[in-house]
């Protein structure tokens, strides 16, 4: 199947054939290259090639489009969601606006336990088809790779349930799906006093089970005050390792956790969330790759600080945006709202912000070769937008969808 589109309005996000990015830091991030007037052709699921109107050659297509006035994207790369659960939280978030934190709710028994006592009522099919129709919405917002995450389990049997769902969901979605472990997102009711005892069956029973099966890319750990500190982190960390599996993980969302830095030392892939950072944390991400990953639609519904995306993108780092979907801080999964929070809240540019979520997206899942922007050889998961008069416009229209159309593995969506 080739399909071609014609008079693109802007094709955004091209790659300069010989000298490819893996990630865009600092003050390149306010760029996005993009050819004007352009055309595209998609072939076998991959993008063949691409240029601009004013040299088109002749070439065969099966269909050919014509997207005059639409901007073409690379798809969004949402590189941390917990998209697999059994229930909303409606009431914690009556109870947050009535006055509870996040923590006080935590505390009492709702939050991560509460969608733990869900999950493990219900049945992996039932788990599988709620989860499926929510990565089917937000694939038509522009979603075309995506991390889920496991951690509402909390026990050897519940884990694998959720990683077996992510599996399923690998095996038969059109979109990339990265899969983490989080068996560490917080302690089960069982083990409320026995901390080690739940870190001990993590490490000894659980990893090597989901190792054994080949269920999970990354080890992800909720390091955090009253979750899981440093000490506890590192061996967690240092077991998924051994495991071959990479941390990605949960740093300084409500506290100055020290998990930035533990994440840095273990050569994490990304540390994720971010509210909490400071001059310290700023060095510490200096020395390393790991990706520096914001998720401020959880901030905007948890009324929390927001993260400092403009001194981290201003000391020369890359900065990723992820929604962070998921029943408790965010039960939306819509990258264009989260592009309007990133640019509205932390005052990122919509390029920087666009980056955020393509290119650095990708390279949070170790993606970037084959998604993450418009290269000729990458996969053909792309938007389509609706007729628009400027990039800046995807993150201003907030609340409507900016996609017309997807394209993921070189077929409509
Ligand atoms: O990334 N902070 C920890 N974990 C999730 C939320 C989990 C929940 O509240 O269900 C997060 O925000
Ligand atoms: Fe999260």
């Amino acid at each position: 199947m080739r399909i071609l589109l014609t008079n693109i309005k802007q094709l955004c996000q091209v790659e300069d054939s010989l000298d490819r990015r893996s990630r865009v830091a600092g003050a390149d991030m306010a760029h996005i290259p993009c050819i004007e007037n352009a055309w595209l052709l998609v072939a076998k699921g991959l993008i063949h090639s691409y240029g601009s109107m004013d040299d088109m050659p002749e070439m065969h297509a099966d269909e050919t489009i014509d997207a005059g006035g639409r901007f073409v994207l690379p798809a969004w790369c949402d590189s941390h969601t917990h998209l697999v659960f059994a229930a909303p939280r409606d009431q914690e978030f009556v109870d947050r606006i009535k006055g509870l934190s996040y923590e006080e709710i935590a505390r009492r028994g709702g939050g991560i336990l509460n969608s733990a006592r869900r999950l493990n009522e219900t049945s992996e099919e039932e788990l599988y088809e709620h989860s499926l129709r929510r990565l089917h919405e937000v694939m038509a917002q522009g979603t075309g790779a995506i991390e889920i995450k496991s951690g509402y389990g909390l026990n050897t049997e519940a884990e694998l349930k959720m990683l077996r769902v992510i599996r399923k969901l690998k095996e038969n979605a059109p979109v990339p799906v990265k899969a983490s472990f989080l068996a560490a997102h917080a302690y089960p009711v069982d083990y409320k006093e026995d901390k080690q005892g739940y870190i001990n069956l993590i490490i000894d029973e659980m990893l090597p089970k989901v190792a054994g099966e080949g269920l999970a890319d990354y080890m992800d750990v909720f390091c955090e005050e009253g979750f899981f500190s440093v000490a506890d982190t590192e061996r967690l960390l240092e077991a998924g390792w051994k495991h071959g599996l990479k941390p990605k993980i949960h740093a300084n969302q409500l506290h100055y956790s020290g998990g930035v830095q533990v994440g840095m030392k273990h050569r994490a892939v990304s540390v994720d969330h971010l509210e909490c950072v400071g001059d310290a944390e700023i060095e510490a991400l200096k020395h390393g790759d790991t990706m520096p990953t914001l998720l401020p639609a959880a901030a905007f519904f948890l009324g929390i600080q927001y993260q400092p995306a403009r001194r981290i993108i201003d000391a020369g780092l890359p900065v990723c945006l992820a929604t962070d979907y998921n029943p408790g801080s965010c039960p939306s999964g819509n990258v264009p709202l989260l592009l309007t929070i990133a640019c509205t809240q932390l005052k990122m540019t919509p390029e920087e912000a666009i980056n955020a979520v393509t290119l650095n997206g990708a390279a949070a899942m170790e993606l970037h070769q084959q998604l993450g922007t418009i290269a000729t050889g990458k996969k053909a998961n792309l938007i389509v937008t609706r007729p628009i008069p400027s990039l800046a416009h995807i993150p201003y229209d907030f609340g409507n969808n900016p996609v017309e159309k997807v394209i993921f593995g070189g077929k409509w969506g």
